[in-house]
């Protein structure tokens, strides 16, 4: 059983093997298993991109997955995680994948089940798989990570992607800028060096500029500025994009609210690697997926894998 829950467990060296693996798979590698392993999806939150990439990771391995939607589960009689994942175990999952808007909900699961815990987004905590595949979209554009400078752009306080990619990206030797509302910024996130730039000079002066939706549903108190007054302080427009240097990419984990955070007219420019990003998803949770299940099988169980 190998948990993923946040980057910070990661060590430089297992990051750059999960990505080796994703590049692996990308690259059309296989790995196979000798053995049927289960696994459920539990989503308590809305997602389109993790879901499914998962699924399909799940079925680009051969992996069951155990079908389960939240709003037709027995948690809708007030069955608690801890019990649909001890449920789930006890009918046989080797793995779960759970997103959820409660911060570190794995805190209670953890040491208690025999199930790999992945976590899929933690409420404002950590995002793990969605900044292993923002490595992995960087690394693939630039061939590593020492010396660049990313910008991370938008409502940070609320952002799992921003804590988890400024972890990462800071351990594997990148500068990080945060940028964006001040009133969304967190000095508690500002650490290992990480600061906060002007968004004039983030946009201009970075490799990689990520921009951020605004997470509306984690808002204690309602954003009163338009969509146009947010774009033009906050957001990349065409003429900040005109700034940009040469070479530097556009980035963004989704869903995008078009001409808010970003002009319209980007989402798919030459610089945008946003699409790529969902692609490389299904590799890196491929990756995350072999990881959480090779350890399964030296933690005793009964499940022989091999890699072709
Ligand atoms: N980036 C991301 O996590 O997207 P979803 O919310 O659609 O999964």
């Amino acid at each position: 059983m190998k948990n993923l829950l946040t980057t910070t467990e990661l060590t430089i060296s297992e990051i750059n093997e999960i990505l080796e693996d994703a590049q692996y798979f990308l690259d059309g590698g296989t790995w196979s298993l000798k053995k049927n392993l289960f696994v459920a999806n539990l989503f308590f939150e809305n997602s389109t991109r993790t879901k499914c990439s998962f699924e399909v990771a799940e079925r680009r391995l051969g992996i069951d997955t155990i079908p389960f939607e939240v709003s037709t589960s027995s948690v809708q009689k007030g069955e608690t995680l801890y019990d649909t994942v001890k449920t789930l175990e006890a009918i046989g999952a080797n793995a779960v994948i759970i997103r959820h808007s409660e911060d570190r909900y794995f805190d209670e699961l953890e040491g208690k089940t025999d199930v790999a815990i992945i976590n899929a987004g933690d409420g404002c905590g950590h995002h793990p798989t969605q900044s292993l595949l923002d490595l992995l979209t960087i690394k693939q554009e630039f061939g590593g990570f020492n010396g660049l400078k990313v910008a991370i752009i938008g409502d940070i306080r609320h952002s799992r992607v921003a804590r988890s990619n400024a972890d990462t990206l800071v351990r594997l030797g990148a500068e990080v800028v945060f940028s964006g509302p001040e009133e969304w910024f967190d000095d508690e996130i500002l650490e290992n060096g990480v600061r906060f730039e002007d968004i004039d000079t983030a946009v201009a002066t970075s490799d990689v500029v990520m921009l951020l939706r605004i997470q509306h549903e984690r808002h204690e108190v309602k954003n009163d500025r338009t969509a146009e007054e947010y774009h033009q302080a906050f957001g990349l427009t065409v003429e900040r994009e005109r700034t940009m240097k040469p070479g530097s990419i556009i980035m963004h984990p989704a869903p995008i609210n078009r001409n808010v955070e970003i002009a319209d007219c980007l989402v798919e420019c030459e610089r945008s690697r946003i699409f790529k990003q969902m692609t490389n998803g299904v590799y890196v949770r491929m990756a995350v997926l072999k990881r959480a299940l090779e350890q399964s099988e030296r933690g005793g169980k009964d499940v022989n894998t091999y890699k072709e």
